[in-house]
């Protein structure tokens, strides 16, 4: 089941790398596309029948952009996805996409913001950067690539607006360009949020060097469920819909969602993994067993992933 679909029309594709284009989505008839925060993703439903999350690259304020830009990066091991947006999709092209979601927002509370980005996971913290700059806000954004040839946007992280606020770490080549995570990570001045998007790899590692970072202060956008994350299966249990009144059994090869769509419970989801918070709803949270990459700390209070998250006993109440 997914949600309301937008149709758009690939209105530009241009090489950035060469693992990475970037895709022009924009109105068939010209109109503005919704608004979103930097930060939001949208999916991308592609030919072959893939469906992908992709981040929005650009930050439009409250104004209802006339565009999207995401960037891909073609995966060598591609499950057909990537492979799909780079063998098949063509400039003038129609393709369905869904409305812009947000689980990776600017935090308010935060004084200063350290965003983090490891390949193409600079997507959506590319358009922090840029809504950060234009509120002339105090951060940083340090772009982590193989090297130069690999460095997508290269353009908008050169223009004015970021280049005074850009670091950029090259793993091979000048060896000037590197940047110590342990070191950058090592002291939090007060008020600081890290934001980090990248492969599994540079995920770990910058939770590793901000071990002693407390959570709050911490915000990640997964690519994909970390390996070895359980996200499905688990003991039975019962959902208790607080609004209806009812009580709905969640067998032990279930999902929440699975079980909610067998009693004619209609919950929306995109990722299945916990990624994407399609399927969060609000909820008991300190009932759950919580399986997301998406939620943070304080959300999972009140709210609950139910593509992934279980009981924790024998009850998730739901205020559904
Ligand atoms: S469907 Fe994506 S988080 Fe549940």
């Amino acid at each position: 089941m997914a949600e309301r679909t937008l149709t758009v029309r690939v209105a530009r594709i241009a090489r950035q790398t060469p693992e990475i284009l970037s895709f022009e989505l924009a109105h068939p008839a010209g109109r503005a596309l919704p608004a979103y925060q930097a930060g939001a993703h949208i999916d991308v439903h592609m030919p072959g029948g893939f469906s992908r999350q992709y981040s929005l690259a650009r930050a439009h304020g409250e104004a209802a952009p006339s565009a999207y830009l995401i960037g891909v990066k073609r995966e060598a091991a591609s499950r057909g996805g990537s492979a799909s947006m780079h063998a098949r999709v063509r400039e003038g092209d129609l393709i369905a996409i869904s409305a812009p979601r947000n689980t990776f927002p600017i935090r308010p509370e935060a004084r200063r913001h350290l965003l983090l980005a490891g390949g193409i996971g600079m997507t959506p913290l590319l358009a922090m950067a840029e809504a950060l700059a234009r509120e002339g806000a105090d951060f940083e954004l340090c772009v982590f690539v193989r090297g130069e040839e690999h460095l997508a946007f290269a353009q908008t992280l050169r223009a004015p607006l970021l280049a005074p606020h850009v670091r950029l770490h090259f793993d091979i080549g000048e060896t000037g360009r590197k940047i110590d995570l342990r070191r950058l990570l090592a002291e939090r001045l007060p008020g600081t949020h890290v934001y980090v998007c990248g492969p599994g790899g540079f995920m770990a590692a910058v939770r590793k060097a901000a071990a002693h970072w407390p959570e709050e202060a911490l915000h990640a956008e997964y690519f994909a469920a970390p390996a070895g994350a359980a996200v499905a299966g688990g003991r039975p249990f019962t959902l208790r819909l607080a609004r209806r009144g009812i009580r709905v059994p969640v067998t032990a090869d279930q999902t929440a969602v699975d079980a909610l769509h067998a009693f004619g419970i209609d919950i929306p989801v995109s990722c299945e993994q916990g990624l994407c918070g399609t399927c969060v709803v609000d909820a008991e949270g300190a009932g759950a067993e919580h399986r997301d990459f998406c939620l943070s700390g304080s959300e999972r209070a009140a709210k609950v992933a139910l593509c992934c998250s279980r009981a924790k006993g024998e009850e998730l109440v739901l205020d559904l």
